[in-house]
């Protein structure tokens, strides 16, 4: 999370501020992130039985709701047209039917979610000078420390022996921290690839252009 922090507040000077699109891009990103919260929201409150949860619930999701449209708006004051992308399926975290087991997961995966997004919107807000985009961050980190709030009071209503909750919440950090690092193996796999590649290739270069550049300078002769 950290790392996430300082690459975010490196980057920001780097690259935010000097390009429109990658503005743009990120913000655009966000909303359909957002969006995506409030979907996944709505899907799991089919199973909330109690009124007074179900009423929490729904103001969270309007609140994802919100941010998204936010988002989306100043992405596209930033720029306005940007290449359109295919977006992923949706694919719902929580398991419709799987009961006080399945809603518990899915509080403790959102409580984490929410603190992840928290300390991003922090990141972003310190890190993007004034204007729009600034004001929304500011405002929806606000929500979004709300949000780690709500999914842990549920989490705690959920499963009251607190040891078994923060289990779950621990869970949920180390399979998201294994999937970082599958994904920075991917990336790095790649990047070797493309270093082999490239010494291979000069490699060849250097054994048949050589001779041949040799035969040319020796023809001039
Ligand atoms: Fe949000
Ligand atoms: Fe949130």
């Amino acid at each position: 999370m950290l790392l996430r922090r300082a690459m975010i507040r490196l980057g920001v000077p780097l690259l935010w501020r000097r390009i429109a699109q990658v503005q743009a891009a990120r913000l655009l990103r966000f909303g359909i992130t957002e969006k995506d919260s409030e979907w996944q929201i709505l899907h799991a409150l089919d199973d909330v039985d109690d009124p007074a949860t179900r009423a929490r619930v729904l103001q969270h999701a309007l609140e994802e709701s919100h941010h998204a449209a936010e988002f989306t708006r100043v992405s596209l004051n930033v720029a306005e047209r940007l290449p359109p992308k295919p977006l992923p399926p949706r694919a719902p975290i929580y398991e419709t039917g799987s009961g006080v087991e399945g809603l518990a997961g899915f509080a403790a995966y959102a409580n984490v979610g929410e603190v992840d997004v928290f300390e991003q919107f922090d990141a972003y807000a310190a890190g993007i000078g004034p204007g729009e985009a600034r004001s929304v961050f500011r405002e929806s980190k606000l929500d979004e420390l709300g949000h780690v709030g709500l999914t842990r009071a549920i989490l705690d209503e959920l499963v009251p022996d607190k040891r078994r909750a923060d289990w779950l919440v621990t869970k949920v950090r180390l399979r998201r921290a294994w999937d970082v690092w599958l994904r920075f193996g991917k990336t790095l796999g790649e990047i070797n690839t493309t270093l082999v590649l490239t010494a291979l290739y000069l490699l060849a270069g250097l054994l048949f252009g050589w001779p041949a550049w040799r035969r040319l300078v020796g023809e001039k002769r």
